[in-house]
This record gives C-alpha cells, sequence and structure tokens, in this order.
C-alpha cells in the first residue's frame, strides 16, 4: 500500500503520457461529456449555450462565412459550432474522436437538414483531403497538447489550409497559471461517478510545472472490480508572445488577438485568449 501511495503521488515528467482518448472518447465517460456538452448552462465540455451563439455569430461575421467558404473544426464535440456555421452556408466539416459526439451531431445535421461533414478521428491523424479557408480549435483544447504535438497539429493546419487561410484558436493565458494551485485528495466515486459505473476511488493529484507554465490533473481511477487506470489531463498555460512564437516557428502570423473567441479586446489579465493566425 505505501509503496502504491507513493506512485500515485509521484509527479511524471511533463507531458510523460497522453490519455486524452480515456477521457473523451470512452463509451462510458463518452456519455456523461455528452450531457454536460449539451448543459446549457454551464462550462463544462462545452461553453454555455448563450456564449456559443455570441461566438458563432461573431466567428460568421468576422471570418465572413457563407457560400463559397469552407471551415473546418477540429474537435467539434457534438457539433454546437459546427451546426451554427452551417447555417451561414459555408461548406463545413467537424473533426473528433469521440464516436458518440459525432454520432449525435450527425443525427442532428440528418434533422435539421444540414450538410455537414463529419469525421471520426484523432486530429493528430487527419489527412486532409480539401483545403479549408478557415479552421477553428475551440474551448483551448490546443493547450492539452505537449509541444511536440502542438507542432504536429500546426504543420496539419497548414496543409489543410488555402493559401490565405486563417486559423482561429483559444488558449489559456498565464493570469489563469497563476491562479492554480497543487493539491492531493482522493474521493469514493469522485465527480458523480463520471469515470465508471461501478463504485471506485479516485486519487487526484495537480501538479504544476513552473519552468514550462503546464498544471497536470491527474486521476488514478481503483474500481471495485476492473482494472486501475490513470487519466493525465494537460494544460498548457501561454503568454501571447509564446503562442505567437509558436505559430510563427509553425508558419503563421499572428494578426489578431481577443480575449476569446466572442472577439472582446485582449487583455493579458483574462483567464484565456483567442488568436487569428494567417498561413505563409
Ligand atoms: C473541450 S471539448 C470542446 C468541444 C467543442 N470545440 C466545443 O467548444 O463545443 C474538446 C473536444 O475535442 C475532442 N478531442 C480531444 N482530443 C482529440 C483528438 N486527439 N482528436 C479528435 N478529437 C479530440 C473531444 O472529444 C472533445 O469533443
Amino acid at each position: 500500500m505505501f509503496h502504491q501511495l507513493e506512485e500515485i503521488n509521484a509527479k511524471p515528467g511533463v507531458f510523460e503520457h497522453y490519455t486524452a482518448e480515456a477521457l473523451w472518447a470512452d463509451p462510458y465517460r463518452s456519455k456523461q461529456m455528452l450531457t454536460y456538452h449539451l448543459n446549457e448552462d454551464v462550462d463544462l465540455s462545452s461553453r454555455n449555450i448563450a456564449f456559443i451563439d455570441r461566438s458563432s455569430s461573431w466567428i460568421i461575421d468576422r471570418f465572413q462565412l457563407g457560400p463559397g467558404k469552407s471551415v473546418c473544426d477540429f474537435g467539434c464535440g457534438p457539433g454546437l459550432y459546427t451546426s451554427r456555421f452551417a447555417k451561414s452556408g459555408a461548406e463545413v466539416t467537424g473533426l473528433d474522436f469521440s464516436e458518440n459526439s459525432i454520432h449525435y451531431a450527425r443525427g442532428q445535421a440528418k434533422q435539421a437538414g444540414q450538410r455537414i461533414t463529419y469525421r471520426h478521428l484523432n486530429y493528430l491523424e487527419f489527412e486532409p483531403d480539401d483545403r479549408y479557408d478557415l479552421i477553428t480549435m475551440i474551448m483551448c483544447d490546443f493547450c492539452v497538447l505537449s509541444p511536440a504535438q502542438r507542432r504536429h497539429l500546426l504543420a496539419i493546419f497548414h496543409r489543410s489550409l488555402k493559401d490565405g487561410g486563417t486559423v482561429l484558436l483559444d488558449a489559456y493565458s498565464m493570469a489563469a497559471y497563476s491562479e492554480r494551485t497543487e493539491a492531493s485528495f482522493y474521493e469514493k466515486n469522485q465527480l458523480n461517478q463520471f469515470w465508471c459505473e461501478e463504485d471506485y476511488y479516485c486519487f487526484v493529484n495537480t501538479f504544476k510545472y513552473d519552468a514550462e507554465a503546464v498544471v497536470l490533473d491527474k486521476y488514478d481511477i481503483f474500481p471495485k472490480r476492473g482494472a486501475p487506470q490513470t487519466v493525465y489531463n494537460w494544460l498548457q498555460y501561454f503568454s501571447a508572445e509564446r503562442l505567437t512564437e509558436e505559430l510563427s516557428a509553425a508558419g503563421f502570423v499572428m494578426t489578431d488577438r481577443y480575449s476569446d473567441v466572442s472577439g472582446g479586446p485582449f487583455s493579458e489579465r483574462h483567464s484565456e485568449f483567442a488568436v487569428v493566425a494567417k498561413g505563409i
């Protein structure tokens, strides 16, 4: 027991493991994620509906989405943005590795008579056969990736964009990083039975990596019967300068920055920010 607790509480190397599928695409958890996505009042999995309405209207306007324009949304979830983008008449594609979310998004599109292309895949393995005017990645999903994964994804963005095409993504700020604190606790059936259907104990460790401005929320789950599992939720926090440098190293120039993907004025004090970048 002592050695097991030592292991649970040991700080891993930064971005040592990638377990995003266990969080989003696991059949049991993805059902609960979908409930969070569709809860219109909370900012869990997707932001609240008032924000999504405001944000998608701003995006349609800012990037002049409409007939003849194409947009690809990376990590589209159940299609809350893609369904709104499609109303502009633009050609819309959504990518997500949650089968449950893609299934829901396809059903909604069918019901609404919308022609949206949904692809069930890991966006890190996306091979574009089309080129897009706009790529979006919304709700700071860029921040869950390691520096190597971000370089890889930005190369995919570059290959997927038409000449002069644009990327819109959001990221957590250094102001948000300074609000985070390390913690360690355990709880029975933590997060209202989010992790497993059967009873379990979950040990939660939050570690900060100051040199890299990264936070890890690590969940060690011990179900009553099944095998134990560890889920790593990494978050990279950015200054606007650092994100600009990363984009520039990948062949993009940052043209605009905002407080978030609804287009408010940029502020370093805000917990997140959004950037617009053009491929060069
Ligand atoms: C925080 S949610 C945001 C969903 C959507 N952008 C929104 O704002 O409503 C992140 C989404 O990215 C998806 N995702 C995470 N990593 C992925 C990956 N490697 N490949 C494909 N989808 C991924 C998840 O399944 C989830 O739907």
